[in-house]
Order: structure tokens, then C-alpha cells, then sequence
């Protein structure tokens, strides 16, 4: 179906119908952009929120043309299109934001811990790690590293689904491990850090080089996931100015556009290590939204469409809870009015279903302190648990 008298100051397909796309759908309404999003079913939350969208499979090559050819860039709200899929998207002309070459260090976290040990003029460190082929690399790692250690698929986690804290042998031998193809391990082991904070580095770039980051964003996982986030995170300047550093070193090295999320380790022996990246808009900027001058999902339309970037900077000390889904399901419409009586926090709901471990909305709590705003953020996030 066209659209007549319609004249969008842009066309942009995203790979990806999740609230990352709905609140890039939301920034893409104030500047004008039509967003079309390729979605798995008519639920999925950007559609539910209005986007454009198509129905489609995105290991399927040709459901991804399809959706591409609705932008005159193409970009993306997860890392789980198959690499192969988008060589051949590349090589049909399509302009992917980020590039297939790029996005490959989000999706494979072998690949990335490997290719970054070798960018020597950075220096950035990662933990110890191995690939792991057998039960026997664990032990052997295990014995000079030490138990616990830390076994992550290579691709396809998020969440901390893909990743395992292995006490001794005997979790280890709950894997089975695949040695028919050698040169391709499945998994990669690291060292289990004592970790001083966690906390993500947020970069823009454009593809004319352009680039700006935001400031430090501390995040608190439990079981592999983000539950809380504060900003500015807590740190040492000397560390948040080395990070910074290196977020920008690594997002050029690797050419990504858009925004880019780089994950860092501070351990309590004093190490700052990289973890891992996301190329594309991520849960510890949600808070962007209302604590900076330019929201992430704003900033990735700029950057991705190659428009002048926005400023980054923080308008006040924000803390962001997400809103996560309980073993009882809560109608969070019930919920909602004594929610929005609070003052000072932004409530964003996903329009999901409840489900245990599903990531439902989340608030955002501007205030006098970063403390101030994560007890209004928890207090109001709390409001939607049973
Ligand atoms: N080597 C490690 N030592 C200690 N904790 C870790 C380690 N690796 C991961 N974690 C914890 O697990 C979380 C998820 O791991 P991560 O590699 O970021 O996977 P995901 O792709 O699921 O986000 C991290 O945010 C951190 O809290
Ligand atoms: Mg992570």
C-alpha cells in the first residue's frame, strides 16, 4: 500500500519490533522519520505503538529485503541476524547502520574479546578467556584461574541468557560440547571478576566520523540482567576519562554508526576491562530520555541517517529501574494510577504481556541526587510488583 501526500523527512527500516524500536519510533515521530519495522507478529511492541511495519523472520533472507527496502537506511533493535544474511543484505546495496563488519563484534563475543586483544594502539584489556572446545578446557582453565568461572555462549544471549557461573567440574559437565567442528567453538570461557561496579559507555557515531558520547551510566544486573541504572555512574574520574577513551578508540577501530553501547568491568583490584558491545540503542540509556539533552533513540536517528548529533548532556542526576515481569502476573494497568501520582518519575510502559523475567517498561526518576533518584525510581517500579 503507498502513502500519498505524505512526505517523511526520512525512511529508516529496523531490523526488530522490541521496545527498543518502539521508543526509536517515538524519537522518529518528532523529527519526521518513518520508521518501518520488521516485526515477528502484531503484538511485538513497536507495532503495537504504530510503527509501520511487515511480518517476517529475520533469519530469513528474504523477509529482510523486504523490510530494507522501505529505508534508505537499514538498522537494527537486536544482534541476532544471521552474519551471512547481512553480507548478502550489504552486497545487494542496502546501507546497513551499523555495518555487518561492525556488528559482528556485538554478536560474537569471541570474536570481539580476540580482534580487540589486537588492537595494540588502544590497549584495552578484557578478561582472561579462552574458546572452549571440551570439559577439559574448563578444568584446566579452572585450576589456574581459579573456581568459579564464567562459561558464555558465543552469540544469541542478552539478559545474561548465555551465560553460566560454573562452581567446579561437576556444572561443567552439564555442557556438552560439540568438537565435530574444532575450529568453531560455541562457547568461550572467562575468568569470574569481583566486580567494583559495572557501568556503559553510550557513543554516537555518524558515518562521516562524527561521533559524541554520554556520560558514565552505572548498571546493576542480577542473574545477567539490567535491573538498575544510575547517571552519572559513580566512578573515579580517572577511570570514567579512560573509558571514554577507550569507548571512542573502539568504536572507530571497529567503524560502528549509530549508537553503541561499549560494557565495562571495574574490579575491585582496580582493573577496568571491556565486556561486551551493543550496536544499537541500550537499557542503560533508557534514561537518556528525560536526563539528557538528546535521548539516545534520538540520537541513533541522527547518527544513523548521518544529521548532525545532538548533545549529550546530563540535564540532572537520573536513575532508571526496569520494570520486570514476576512468577505472578500483575495487571499493570491497575498499577499505573498510584504510579503516575509520583512525582519527578517517567513511567514508559512496553504494552508485553506479563511474564516471569520479561521485561515489561521501565521508570525514570530525575533528582537532587543520584541516590534521591533511584529511591524515587525504585519506589515507583516497585509499585507494579505484586
Ligand atoms: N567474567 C565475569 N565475571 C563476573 N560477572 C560477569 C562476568 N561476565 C559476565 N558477568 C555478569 O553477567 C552479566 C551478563 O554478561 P554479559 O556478558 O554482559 O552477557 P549478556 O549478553 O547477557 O548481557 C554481566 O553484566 C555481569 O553482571
Ligand atoms: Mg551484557
Amino acid at each position: 500500500m503507498t502513502k500519498d501526500n505524505v512526505e517523511p523527512s526520512a525512511r529508516v527500516a529496523m531490523v526488530g519490533a522490541g521496545q527498543l524500536a518502539r521508543m526509536t519510533y517515538q524519537a522518529a515521530i518528532d523529527y519526521g522519520v518513518d520508521l518501518h519495522v520488521l516485526a515477528s507478529s502484531v503484538s511485538d511492541p513497536a507495532v503495537v505503538g504504530g510503527a509501520s511495519y511487515s511480518i517476517g523472520n529475520y533469519e530469513h533472507y528474504l523477509d529482510l529485503v523486504m523490510v530494507s527496502k522501505f529505508g534508505q537506511v537499514v538498522t537494527f533493535d537486536h544482534e541476532l541476524v544471521p552474519p551471512s544474511h547481512l553480507q548478502s543484505l550489504e552486497e545487494a546495496g542496502f546501507q546497513l547502520r551499523p555495518s555487518p563488519k561492525a556488528l559482528a563484534f556485538a554478536q560474537d563475543k569471541l570474536h570481539a574479546r580476540r580482534q580487540l586483544k589486537n588492537f595494540e594502539h588502544i590497549n584495552v584489556s578484557v578478561p582472561e578467556f579462552i574458546p572452549v572446545f571440551s570439559v577439559e578446557d574448563i578444568t584446566r582453565f579452572a585450576t589456574n584461574h581459579g573456581w568459579p568461572v564464567i562459561l558464555k555462549a558465543r552469540g544469541g544471549g542478552y539478559d545474561g541468557r548465555g551465560v553460566h557461573v560454573l562452581n567446579n567440574s561437576g556444572d561443567a559437565n552439564r555442557f556438552v560440547f560439540d568438537t565435530t567442528n574444532s575450529s568453531e567453538p560455541a562457547w568461550v570461557l572467562e575468568e569470574h571478576l569481583e566486580l567494583a561496579a559495572e557501568f556503559a559507555i553510550i557513543i554516537a557515531r555518524r558515518p562521516s566520523g562524527d561521533l559524541v558520547s554520554y556520560p558514565p551510566i552505572g548498571t546493576r544486573q542480577e542473574g545477567g540482567m539490567c535491573q538498575e541504572v544510575t547517571m552519572p555512574a559513580e566512578l573515579p574520574d580517572e577511570v570514567t576519562s579512560e573509558a571514554i577513551r577507550l569507548a571512542k578508540e573502539i568504536v572507530i577501530g571497529i567503524g560502528a554508526t549509530g549508537i553503541c553501547a561499549i560494557e565495562f568491568f571495574w574490579t575491585t583490584d582496580g582493573r577496568l576491562l571491556l565486556n561486551e558491545l551493543a550496536l544499537r540503542p541500550h537499557n542503560s540509556g533508557h534514561g537518556t530520555i528525560e536526563a539528557c539533552v538528546t535521548s539516545q533513540f534520538h540520537q541513533h536517528l541522527r547518527a544513523i541517517l548521518d544529521w548532525p548529533l545532538g548533545s549529550t548532556e546530563l540535564i540532572s542526576p537520573a536513575a532508571t529501574v526496569n520494570i520486570i515481569g514476576g512468577p505472578f502476573e500483575v495487571n499493570l494497568v491497575d498499577r499505573l494510577p498510584a504510579a503516575l501520582s509520583v512525582a519527578d518519575a517517567h513511567i514508559h510502559l512496553y504494552a508485553k504481556k506479563s511474564r516471569p523475567g520479561r521485561k515489561l517498561g521501565h521508570v525514570t526518576a530525575l533528582g537532587p541526587s543520584v541516590e534521591q533518584a533511584l529511591e524515587t525510581a525504585r519506589a515507583t517500579a516497585r509499585m507494579f510488583k505484586l
